[in-house]
């Protein structure tokens, strides 16, 4: 029995026959915080999601096809999927074996799909969805709500709806067909194309052409006020408000255009070509997510709630993260961007936000661990990774000076736009255009356990 062989020797003979061994996705992409996230052996180039959904029952179902391409032999390989039942599967139109493994969906096609080759994958799956619970207890994915359900898959909750190679490392580009009852509104990523109501329920249609982490998905369902207009930059923008949040939104959501041009200006071009927002009215979520170009709040968020989800668009959503150890290049920059935007509107100068904080005892939870190592994924929206990984930034400005350090900013979004970062990437790119060695730098602020030295 496979059981009663030891880890290494299962190793050795695993190796032995690559025959076997070579041709199997694996569980998951790698990532050492969520190793069952993503999957290997394949790219996920595209996803067309047809849902439909039923506030009242809570039930959900969904027809997803996947365009996908083998980055090597594969005999086998895994989806991300959690809960829901599948009532079909095919490979290419030929119907796959399958089974179920925790919230890996274990496919196996028919014949063998060489290295290289663009395959399609069809899952037709119903069921009563619900969230994940996170490691540090916060609910991810599709959570119910009273009218509809508040849907947001950071880290990991996009398999609790559709499924994906869960992991930021995948991008893909995303076509969305969500069905309701006539009344409710789906909202989804990217540009709306349109809705047709027959037969008592609506369908909307979205296409968010630009690539995708599969966490960034959103399809939230609910009885919504919405606005649309095009801002002078030609950008479409879809507002989605809860009526209970309306007239807290309204002062909020009116500088959604200035706040990305002011953005615009400090990053560069905005990345995507549809904005807007998603207000519900959600308070068992707490919290709010940068689903990509239309960020998910579940109340009527601050303006530097704003500030902060916007500025994810730049620094999370086009440049993603390649694990997620390195999640303070998204909260560190979006907590930044709030600092800035403060000291330019009226508030507290950056250096007082840090000062502010610097001041926290050695014991607080700030420096509990150095942003640059959170640990586990159970840290990883812990504050050390948006304020310290925000002072880290601040530091870096005084180091290098104003011109130098949006100077850096910019080349890090032009440089990954609608690709990936590394945290090595970003200090070897800060070094290269400040002609600094600023290494003693990012090892206090990103790796230094504890309290800082006074900077
Ligand atoms: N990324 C979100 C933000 O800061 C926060 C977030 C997403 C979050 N999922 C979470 C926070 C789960 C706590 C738990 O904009
Ligand atoms: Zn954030």
């Amino acid at each position: 029995m496979v059981a009663t062989v030891p880890v290494a020797v299962a190793a050795l003979l695993a190796a032995a026959s690559p025959a076997s061994a070579g041709t199997i996705g694996s569980a998951g992409a790698g990532d050492p915080y969520f190793p069952l996230a993503g999957n290997g052996g394949y790219h996920v180039v595209h996803y067309d999601l047809k849902l439909h959904y039923d506030p009242e029952t809570e039930h959900l179902d969904g027809t997803a096809v996947l365009t996908a391409r083998a980055t090597q032999r594969l005999t086998r390989f895994d989806l991300d999927l959690d809960g829901l039942k599948v009532t079909g599967l095919t490979v290419d139109h030929v119907k796959a074996g399958y089974r179920r493994d925790g919230q890996e969906l274990v496919v196996t096609p028919r014949t063998a799909l060489p290295g290289g080759r663009e395959f399609r994958v069809t899952v037709t799956y119903s069921g009563r969805p619900g969230p994940v619970t996170d490691p540090d207890g916060s609910l991810d994915g599709w959570i119910p709500t009273s009218d509809g359900a508040f849907v947001a898959g950071e880290p990991q909750g996009a398999m609790t709806w559709f499924p994906a190679n869960g992991h930021p490392e995948d991008k893909s580009s995303y076509d969305f067909a969500i069905t309701v009852p006539e009344g409710t509104t789906a909202v989804a990523n990217g540009v709306y194309l349109g809705s047709r109501t027959a037969g008592g329920r609506t369908t909307f249609r979205w296409s968010q052409p630009e690539p995708m982490a599969a966490y960034l998905a959103t399809a939230t369902v609910g009885k919504f006020q919405v606005q649309q207009y095009t801002t002078r930059d030609g950008l479409k923008v879809f507002n989605a408000v809860d009526p209970r949040e309306a007239s807290a939104a309204a002062r909020v959501l009116k500088k959604l255009p200035s706040v990305l041009e002011w953005e615009s200006k400090l990053f560069g071009p905005y990345p995507f070509r549809a904005a807007g927002a998603i207000v519900d009215h959600a308070p068992k979520v707490g919290y709010a997510l940068e689903t990509q170009g239309r960020p998910l709040y579940d109340s009527a968020p601050s303006v530097s709630t704003l500030v902060h989800e916007s500025a994810h668009q730049w620094f999370g959503d086009s440049v993603s993260l390649t694990r997620w150890k390195d999640i303070w290049l998204n909260e560190g920059f979006a907590t930044y961007a709030e600092w800035l935007y403060a000291e330019q509107h009226g508030g507290p100068s950056a250096q007082k936000t840090f000062d502010d904080l610097y001041a926290r005892r050695a014991g607080d939870s700030l420096w509990a661990f150095p942003p640059g190592d959170p640990g586990s994924g159970e840290n990883i929206f812990a504050a050390p990774v948006y304020n310290r990984g925000a002072m880290t930034l601040h530091e870096l400005r005084r180091a290098v000076g104003d011109p130098v350090f949006f100077r850096i900013l910019r080349a890090w979004a032009a440089c990954h736009r609608h690709g990936h970062g590394t945290t090595g990437q970003f200090t070897a790119l800060a070094k290269r255009i400040s002609g600094r060695n600023l290494d003693g730098l990012f090892h206090t602020w990103l790796y230094g356990r504890g309290k800082p030295d006074r900077p």
